[in-house]
């Protein structure tokens, strides 16, 4: 019996250029998706598409830009098809500004909203016309622990994150209706260029604080897109999956 495969799904995947998004851009395409790998590094997504497209599969790039999110309909209204209809979203792009809030100037609030918030807006609105009209859809949004816990340094990125969960729930109950599901990841501590400045002791620390005593791979975040994608996983919907190692629980 095979599971959770996403043959004939088309699967656009923000921030696909590296870490948590490449991990669930090549699990979703090892699942039979056809991908749209979007992010600002063009030539990174092409590598990977071209990875993607040697292995059998269907894959091409989208140059998109969310700290701009007035630009996405008209980036997303330019995919050819068969990569125009978006079956699977996964809103994965996403930055830190991290300062105390003494600190923390108006525009670094802004860019950090803008890009993790308001950018996940703009490419859900634009590609959930398609999925109302085709009666089935996946949204699934990357937020994080620190949106449910709070994390001193990063108060724009924590409002961010808990943004994307009512977003979500609110969406959840809109989009119940036409079978499109609306889902939240909240991954702890990854492995990524996010968390590679983190000091070693401080590393170290985390991963004390983990009961399951290592930080998160891409594959561990990818794994779960994977399930909330898959037709397997219709009656599951406004949920926040913890993918943390029982750092938040
Ligand atoms: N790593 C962790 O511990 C962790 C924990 C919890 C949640 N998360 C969340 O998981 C997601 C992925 O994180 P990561 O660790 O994989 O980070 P990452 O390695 O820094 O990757 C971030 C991705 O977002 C894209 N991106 C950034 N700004 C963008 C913009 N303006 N427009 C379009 N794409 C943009 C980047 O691509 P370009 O630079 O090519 O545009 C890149 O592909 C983020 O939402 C993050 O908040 C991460």
């Amino acid at each position: 019996m095979t599971t959770f495969r996403l043959d004939g799904k088309t699967a656009l995947v923000t921030g696909a250029s590296q870490g948590i998004g490449e991990a669930v851009a090549r699990r979703l395409s090892a699942s039979g998706a056809r991908l749209v790998l979007a992010a600002r590094s063009t030539d990174k997504l092409e590598e990977l598409a071209e990875e993607l497209r040697s292995a059998g599969a269907e894959a091409m790039p989208l140059t998109l830009d969310l700290a701009a999110p007035e630009t996405v309909e008209e980036r997303l209204a330019g995919l050819p098809e068969p990569f125009s209809a978006i079956d699977v979203l996964v809103n994965n792009a996403g930055i830190t500004e991290d300062k105390l809030l003494a600190r923390m100037d108006l525009d670094a609030w802004q860019r950090v909203l803008s890009t993790n918030l308001t950018g996940a807006f703009a490419v859900t609105k634009a590609v959930c016309k398609g999925m109302m009209r085709r009666r089935w859809g996946r949204i699934i949004s990357v937020s994080s622990v620190v949106g449910l816990m709070g994390n001193p340094g990063q108060a724009n990125y924590a409002a961010a994150k808990a943004g994307l969960i009512g977003f979500s729930k609110s969406l959840a109950r809109e989009l119940a209706g036409r079978s499109i599901t609306v889902n939240v990841i909240a991954p702890g501590y990854i492995a990524t260029a996010m968390t590679d400045g983190l000091p070693e002791e401080a590393k170290k620390s985390l991963e004390r604080a983990i009961p399951l005593r290592r930080l998160g791979a891409g594959d561990d975040v990818a794994w779960a897109a994977v399930y909330l994608a898959s037709e397997e996983a219709a009656y599951v919907t406004g949920h926040v999956l913890n993918v943390s190692g029982g750092m938040y629980i």
